[in-house]
């Protein structure tokens, strides 16, 4: 018996071919990237035109003029209406035409209709669901409480890979890792403890040893002094919260990953990371005004460690995922158990 042959379970399962579940909210822009000008993205092998309304409202199409199939994207915001580029006709937000310039007096309108999306505007990002639109209204976007938070202080670093899905959470969701981030002394001495597991999410806990310790005012200067740094012991915990990423480390760490699945093998995301001011309480009696003042004024201080991260990390993935394409029975070694439940719980949602 060839022991490095694959299961027919295996085979018959292939988690770098799974799909998505629709039915869940995916991050599909930054707040600040949709303007009154249209943008375009893509979900899942869906082309989705964005743009914001005469109201500052964030609209959601399919990015397909109902005359020629054109993109909308290319075209322009009219009111509420986009207009294409192409010949000129307007789609208003709920995906009807509404005008073509060139409408003899004896023709009407056509009637065809384009997709419209669920989309929501909330801590930061758009958030969008590419599923059954009667369950859109049930389930909760993840959300990232620490957004408006005034004890946080954000940093934002956009992933782009060309891998599949699968290979980015792993990656986040497999702490050994640390040995790839040992220069920018992200967290050291890795163990995993335990795993809980449900249809939805994956925690994984990990004992770990941390360089950073937020604990004097001028302790956010360790983010860019590496002497400032000590070793020190700290929880770290990984979730997989389907179709996302969240994490922290000690008190003083969030980190999130918020998923935008483009195709096969190519995914986009927003890496959040949040350093906690909660250990200054005298800060926490100022006024909001000046507290705003500050977290604004920090946002981005963990910009150079986040995108070294994720410079580091993408080759990885895409090394993988070419290795995949060049010989797809080859089976990988994986040791860490987080993995095995993260590939279950993919296989789960795609099921479902
Ligand atoms: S293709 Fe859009 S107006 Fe003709
Ligand atoms: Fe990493």
């Amino acid at each position: 018996m060839n022991l490095d042959a694959p299961t027919s379970a295996a085979r018959r399962f292939d988690i770098r071919q799974a799909g998505i579940n629709p039915n869940h909210w995916y991050v599909v822009a930054r707040s600040k990237e949709v303007t009154n000008a249209p943008l375009g993205v893509v979900l899942w092998q869906q082309g989705i035109v964005l743009y914001r309304d005469s109201q500052g409202q964030v609209q959601a199409l399919e990015d397909r003029c109902p005359h020629r199939f054109v993109k909308l994207s290319r075209g322009c915001v009219v009111g509420d209406e986009l207009e294409c580029a192409y010949h000129g006709w307007r789609v208003s937000a709920a995906g009807k035409c509404t005008l073509v310039p060139y409408l003899a007096e004896n023709q009407k309108l056509p009637s065809s209709q384009i997709r419209r999306y669920p989309v929501r505007e909330q801590d930061g990002f758009i958030w969008l669901f590419p599923g059954d639109r009667a369950l859109a209204e049930t389930i909760p976007p993840m959300g990232l409480p620490e957004w408006e938070h005034l004890n946080y202080i954000g940093t934002v670093s956009m992933i782009d890979a060309k891998a599949h899905f699968s290979y980015l959470i792993e990656n986040l969701m497999d702490m050994y890792h640390g040995h790839l981030h040992q220069d920018y002394q992200a967290w050291a001495s890795a163990e995993l403890e335990a795993i809980a597991e449900t249809e939805t999410r994956i925690d994984a806990h990990y004992t770990a040893q941390s360089y950073y310790r937020i604990d004097k005012i001028w302790s956010i200067a360790q983010l860019f002094f590496p002497k400032l740094r000590h070793l020190h012991p700290e929880p770290l915990d990984v979730s997989y919260v389907y179709p996302h990423w969240a994490a922290s480390l000690g008190e003083d760490f969030k980190i999130y990953c918020l998923f935008c699945p483009v195709d096969l093998t190519h995914t986009r995301a927003y890496l959040v990371h949040f350093t906690s001011l909660n250990a200054f309480p005298r800060l926490h009696q100022r006024s909001i005004p000046f507290r705003r003042f500050v977290k604004n004024r920090l946002f981005g201080s963990a910009q150079k460690l986040l995108d070294g991260l994720v410079n580091q990390d993408v080759p990885m993935i895409e090394d993988e995922q070419q290795a995949y394409l060049e010989n797809s029975e080859r089976r990988p070694h994986e040791l860490n158990q987080a993995l095995v439940s993260v590939q279950q719980l993919i296989r789960t949602q795609a099921e479902l």
